[in-house]
Order: structure tokens, then sequence, then C-alpha cells
């Protein structure tokens, strides 16, 4: 049996963030903004929209493109290091709203990471025979949790969700490899202290544009594909330069990377499926295609999938 994707769906909310905005909030620009992050906008949620309502957004979306209901769901696992509170998890709140009756549910925190480790535990569970359905979500409200008085780290980030129903797909579709890693001793790199985000930029940097194309390299050769086997790349929305050092190890060109930080900011754990699930939207990728999603995040955490999206029926 193999694990594929039989839904996607993504939500961001209304409230649009420009670098213009930050300008009056911090002293930054919005030339500095965009040259070293690529970020012009993010989408900030309203002071009562919170964690578990972006992720129902997309998990509606979700159901709904995998045609199923929530009652069909065996597992419901949401990353995020923004839940409403500390209990109970997003994930139960969301087996709720969706009557998602018979499903487990609980939270993932692997941080920018959170959406790999939640795809591939489904994976397992789904391969093993264990579970048939289970919805994978990234959800954050990093708003709430970011300091909007240091200029390193609140240009950077948005709040999002992104869903993702997974299940068992035809034979020839669905996840071909994987790679999970973490570095335990780099806890200072990114953490949160005293409810906010505290960064060392630079030795995230350097983390991530090493990690980022070493596990996009990983999972092709794990798949015992080439490079040129590889149709299009989802890296984490975390920095455009951290994003063109997966591109350029993989040889793949512009038009066949995700690129939605632009808009969405870094979103964490709910960069991957909102950029997966915009490019399915906009027919780039379709199926039959080999696709790498690959991410990184504080902990320090990492992980990568290669699949071949579609369901083969
Ligand atoms: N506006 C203007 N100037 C700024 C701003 C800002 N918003 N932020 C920092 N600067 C200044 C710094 O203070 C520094 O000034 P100094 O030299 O006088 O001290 C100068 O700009 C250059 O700083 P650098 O750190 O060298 O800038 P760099 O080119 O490395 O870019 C950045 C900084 C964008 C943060 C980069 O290091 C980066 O993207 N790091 C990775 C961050 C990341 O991916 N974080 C998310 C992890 S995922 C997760 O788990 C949440």
């Amino acid at each position: 049996m193999t694990a594929g994707i039989l839904g996607l769906g993504h939500y961001v909310p209304e409230r649009i963030m420009t670098n213009k905005d930050l300008e009056k909030i911090v002293e930054t620009s919005d030339e500095w903004i965009q040259s070293r992050t690529g970020i012009e906008t993010r989408h900030i949620a309203s002071e009562n929209e919170e964690t578990s309502d972006l992720a129902y957004e997309a998990s509606v979306r979700a159901l709904s493109d995998a045609g199923i209901d929530g009652e069909a769901l065996d597992l419901i696992l949401v990353a995020t290091i923004t839940g409403d509170m500390a209990f109970p998890s997003v994930a139960c709140q969301l087996q709720k709203r969706l009557g998602a009756t018979k499903a487990a549910a609980m939270d993932v925190g692997a941080a920018c990471a959170g959406f790999m480790y939640g795809m591939i535990t489904a994976a397992q569970f789904i391969e093993n025979g264990g579970y048939e359905k289970v919805l994978v979500v990234g959800a954050e409200k990093l708003s709430k949790i970011t300091d909007w008085t240091d200029r390193n780290t609140c240009v950077l980030f948005g709040d999002g969700a992104g869903a993702c129903v997974m299940g068992q797909v035809a034979e020839g579709y669905g996840i071909k490899s994987f790679e999970l890693g973490a570095d335990g001793t780099g806890d200072t790199a990114l953490y949160q202290e005293n409810e906010l985000i505290r960064m060392n930029g630079r030795e995230v940097f350097k983390f991530a544009v090493r990690q980022m194309p070493e596990s996009s390299e990983n999972v092709v050769l794990k798949a015992g594909l080439t490079k040129d086997d590889v149709d299009f790349l989802v890296p984490h929305q975390a920095n455009v330069r951290i994003m063109e050092a997966a591109r350029t190890r993989l040889d793949i060109p512009k038009e066949k990377m995700a690129y939605s930080i632009n808009k969405y900011g870094n979103t964490s754990a709910a960069s991957i499926p909102i950029a997966l699930s915009e490019e399915v939207q906009n027919n780039k990728i379709t199926s039959g295609d080999n696709v790498v999603l690959v991410g990184f995040g504080g902990g320090l955490t990492w992980g990568a999938v290669l699949l071949t999206y579609g369901r083969g029926d």
C-alpha cells in the first residue's frame, strides 16, 4: 500500500499587511524586506480568528476536494506551534467541528517542519493498514507570538492554514521516499521566550541553506530517481534565498518551484500545504508529477518527501 494525497485546501485571513505598513511600526523598508526575504505582503488574522478557525477553513476545502465528509476520517494531525491553547489540541477542536466522530486527534510540534512530520507520520498509519483516511493540517497564527517591536523577526511572518487528506493511492502514485531529522543542539537559533519568537537569523540561514538542498537531494536518491525526474519543488517559504539554494541543487527552473512567500510571508507549518494546494489549484502540479516537498524549522527540525502527485483513479 502506498499513501498519497486525496485532497487539498488552504485558507488565509482577509487582512493584508504590506511592507509599507511595517515601515510605520519598526525601522525597516520595503526595499530591505523584499531584497533580503522576497516578502511583499502577509495575511494577519483578526483578534477573534484563532488558529483552529484557520485550520477549519482549510480542512473543509480539503475534505470537499477529496470528496469525503469528516465522518470518514480515522486520524487528524495538526502541525502547529500556535494552538489556541495548550489543550485541548487544535486537532481535537477540528474533530468536533468537522464531525469526525471516529477520528483520533493530536497536534504535532516540529515548528516549520511540522507539516512534513505530520505527513510522514500519516503515511506510516496508512501504509501499515491501521488507518484509511488521515487529515494532515498545518495551521498558524504566528501574529500572536510575533514581537512587533523586533524588526529582525516581525517582517518575516504571516498567518494561514493548509490541509491535506491522505489515503491509499494507486500503484505508481504517492510517497516514494522521505527524510526526517532533528538537531536539538540548535535550540538557541530559533525558540520561544516569554511567549514571543526569538531568532538568530544568521544561524538559521546557515543551517537552512545547507539542509534544504541536502534533504531535497536525499529524497530524490532514496526514491531511486535522478534530478531530471523531478517535476516540481515545494520548499518551505521562509526566505527566497534559502528556497533558491534548494532549487539550484535540484537544477529546477524557476517556474517549477512553488513561490508564494511574496504574498504570505513565512507561515511556518502552514507554508508547504498552502503552497502545494495553490500550485495544484492553478494546474502547475498535475497527476503523475514527481514533487519534492522540503521544510525546516525551529528545534532544529527538517523533513522532505518525494511523491508522485495524484490518486491514479
Ligand atoms: N529592516 C531593516 N534592517 C534590518 C531588518 C529589517 N527588518 N532586520 C534586520 N536588519 C538589519 C540587521 O540589524 C543588520 O544590521 P547590522 O549589520 O547593523 O547589525 C542588517 O540588517 C543585516 O542583517 P543580517 O542578519 O546580516 O541580514 P541577512 O541578510 O542575514 O537577512 C534574515 C536577515 C532575513 C533574517 C536572514 O538571516 C534569514 O532569512 N534567516 C533565516 C530566517 C528564517 O528562515 N526563519 C524562519 C525559520 S522557520 C521557523 O521555524 C519559524
